[in-house]
């Protein structure tokens, strides 16, 4: 009896080893190239085009990639539309955030027709997060490949994405639960040098921020009043607030120039030059541009690499998981 229960366990671990690996599948720049070697092309024309009509859509998509990943691994989960019994992500707190969504579904309709059922959502929001970003004067990298598609979106998981009232321990902890490092995310935050904040993401800092200070003290008192003055309470203007850097629409090193001068716009933004764990990383990345495109392409990387549940699938259409279909 002892024998034979060993042998099973260890068939067992076996078993579980080979679960394991398979679901660590590794991802490849070649992992399309025999099945749909337009691939890269359709992406970037769709995403680039898109751009020069709506220059909203570049931070959008950076965006999308960032909150994809990190809840349940990059696996085009924010994708899925919700259901009357099913409320999702997308629509999930903080609402206000993630667009642009029907930039996706074009590239993955032209797919669809160039090779169909082959690239997955996830795939194509990875490659479109770098085209975003090199087409906004950006590092470019090549994109790993070979994600599934999850068919599990949750509004409720939403609450495990990092607040821009974060503190430096916070921020750490949120990107460490996702493999990423001390360095990752002080370098991935500076995704924050495209795009824009509604004024509920900041607000509290620079009205009746504490007993003793009208605006968060960290903050350049000019920068403060014109925050103020973009968000008045009592708030009414749920279209307003503030671009994230000086140039919003050109991925550079700005936002690190304008967190040493007290110029971040969330409290997890500022917090971050006022650690000795990450503000060394701030001083380099405002010193060294270059430096800083090099830990971007390798830190997104990382970030591309968050896995989520394996048993996925290549969607038909990425708002709708695939035993939804009517055929
Ligand atoms: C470190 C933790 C992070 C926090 C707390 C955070 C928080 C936020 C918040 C509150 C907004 C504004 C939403 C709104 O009011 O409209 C925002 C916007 C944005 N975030 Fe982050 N974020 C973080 C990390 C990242 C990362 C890692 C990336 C990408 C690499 C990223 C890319 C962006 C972009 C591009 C925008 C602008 C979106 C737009 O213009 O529509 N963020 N973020
Ligand atoms: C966010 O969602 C809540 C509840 O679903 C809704 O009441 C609110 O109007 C939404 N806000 C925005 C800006 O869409
Ligand atoms: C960060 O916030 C947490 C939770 O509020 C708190 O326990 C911790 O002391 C803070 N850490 C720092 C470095 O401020
Ligand atoms: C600031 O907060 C205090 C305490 O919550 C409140 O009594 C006061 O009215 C607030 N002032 C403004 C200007 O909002």
């Amino acid at each position: 009896m002892a024998p034979l229960l060993a042998k099973n366990i260890i068939q067992i671990i076996f078993l579980l080893f080979t679960i394991f690996s398979l679901s660590k599948a590794e991802l490849h720049a070649h992992y399309y190239d025999q099945t749909c070697p337009q691939l890269e092309k359709i992406v970037s024309e769709t995403v680039l085009e898109a751009s020069n009509h709506d220059p909203k859509v570049p931070a959008r998509i950076l965006r999308m990639f960032f909150h994809d990943c990190f809840i349940r691994g990059c696996d085009a989960s924010i994708l899925l539309d919700s259901t009357a019994t099913n409320q999702a992500e997308k629509d999930g707190p903080p609402n206000v955030s993630v667009r642009s969504f029907y930039v996706i579904d074009d590239v993955k309709a032209k797919l669809e027709s160039a090779c169909p059922h082959t690239v997955s959502c996830a795939d194509i929001i990875a490659i479109a997060a770098r085209d975003v970003v090199t087409m906004s004067g950006g590092p470019y990298w090549s994109v790993l490949k070979g994600r599934k598609d999850g068919m599990v979106s949750k509004a409720s998981d939403t609450v495990n994405l990092p607040a821009p009232t974060l503190n430096v321990s916070q921020l750490i902890q949120s990107f460490a639960k996702r493999g990423l490092g001390v360095k990752d995310m002080v370098t991935l935050s500076g995704g924050h040098t495209l795009g824009f904040s509604h004024c509920s993401s900041f607000v509290a800092r620079v009205h009746n921020f504490s007993l003793l200070h009208a605006v968060d003290p960290r903050m350049n008192k000019e920068f403060a009043l014109g925050l103020r003055n973009k968000c008045p309470k009592p708030f009414n203007n749920g279209d307003a607030g503030q671009f994230l850097d000086s140039t919003a629409s050109v991925f550079d090193n700005d936002y690190y120039k304008q967190l040493l001068a007290g110029k971040g716009v969330f409290s997890s933004d500022q917090s971050l030059v006022d650690d000795y764990r990450t503000r060394w990383i701030v001083e380099a990345f405002a010193r060294d541009q270059s430096l800083f495109f090099k830990e971007f392409a390798a830190s997104m990387l990382k970030l591309g690499n968050v896995r989520g549940s394996e048993n996925g699938e290549v969607r038909l259409n990425c708002r709708i998981p695939n035993w939804r279909h009517k055929y």
